[in-house]
């Protein structure tokens, strides 16, 4: 198929990092010879025409600033027929040929769906602080995310040592407990709890069972989010089962999908998405462009949304060694 126009957009959560990767795809394409449009607000954009023909300038002193330019959504319209028919004149009314979409798994199954349906050439690029998607080492936005916890319980110890208190620290990763794992050693918490190690409440028994406070001024657990069981759910626990403990709960929430991207997810970003107009020209579609051991592949969409990206175990030794 000859691609001439390829069409951008970000959707789902936004991440740190997701600017570079605009510019990153922008800039490789227009060196290429392509066409580039900008679709604003993700799926949403393009099924409504939300779409601008970008050049190099569009994509000028982006690279430092979170958040997308091109803005970002959760349609519910694509996840029917009728919004990928609408999305799809769109495609036909303004040339697009090609696609790239960053963003997370909801992102990349719509991605998937609509490059099957409409036999279009799709590009994913990992996008969402979760870093949860599988086949690559790293997602954009996930290191800054990271950082941006650890300085934050960087703060929280402060105060925590002053007071004598036990802190659960809430912090996102949707099902997954990349961030909260290796945030806990980042930060020297005490302890995690997270999705992928056995029950919450196990894990909590474990925390409890090694003595609280015996020999620390005060103690951190984070606590990876979810709908039943978050950190105001385990400080409730510890405050009727132990009321001698002065316990707080701070959850970060979307602070942590905020902020100038690190360094390392610039560099990831513009990797990633120069590696996006490489599997356009190389004849890909329907793939992720990943990272791994700092190559770059192309990981089929089915594998990256379905397949489950897993927390190294040893991580959850790592921490319970050395929070002693
Ligand atoms: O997927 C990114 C993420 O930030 C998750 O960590 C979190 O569960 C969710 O999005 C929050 O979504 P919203 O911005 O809709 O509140």
């Amino acid at each position: 198929m000859n691609i001439n126009c390829i069409g951008i957009l970000t959707s789902g959560g936004d991440s740190p990092g997701m600017n570079a990767a605009i510019r990153a795809v922008t800039r490789t394409a227009l060196c290429k010879g392509f066409k580039v449009k900008g679709i604003y607000r993700g799926y949403d954009g393009l099924i409504n025409g939300d779409v601008h023909e970008f050049t190099t300038e569009s994509v000028s002193n982006i690279i430092g600033r979170g958040g997308t330019i091109l803005k970002s959504a959760r349609s519910k319209e694509f996840m029917t027929r009728e919004g990928r028919e609408k999305a799809y004149q769109t495609m036909q009314r303004e040339g697009i040929d090609a696609l790239v979409v960053i963003g997370g798994n909801g992102s990349l199954t719509g991605a998937k769906t609509f490059g099957d349906e409409f036999n279009i050439p799709c590009i994913g690029l990992p996008g969402t602080i979760d870093n949860d998607l599988y086949g690559t080492d790293i997602t954009i936005g996930y290191d800054t995310t990271l950082n941006t916890i650890v300085d934050c319980v960087d703060k929280i110890r402060d105060t925590a040592n002053s007071h004598e208190r036990i802190f659960f620290v809430e912090v996102m990763g949707r099902d997954a407990g990349f961030l909260a794992q290796n945030s806990a050693i980042a930060s020297g918490a005490e302890a995690a709890i997270i999705p992928e190690d056995s029950t919450d409440a196990d894990q909590l028994e474990h925390f409890i069972g090694r003595g609280i406070r015996k020999s620390k001024n005060s103690s951190i657990v984070i606590v990876s989010e979810s709908p039943k069981c978050g950190a105001l759910f385990y400080a409730d626990r510890v405050k009727k089962e132990y009321p001698q403990y002065d316990v707080r709960v701070s959850i970060l929430g979307h602070v942590q999908r905020g902020g100038s991207p690190s360094a390392r997810d610039r560099i990831l970003s513009s990797v990633l998405g120069a590696g996006a107009i490489d599997a356009l020209i190389d004849g890909q579609r329907n793939v992720m462009v990943g990272i791994k051991n700092g190559q770059i592949v192309y990981v089929p969409f089915v594998d990256a949304i379905h397949s489950e990206k897993v927390l190294r175990k040893e991580l959850i030794k790592v921490l319970d060694e050395l929070s002693i």
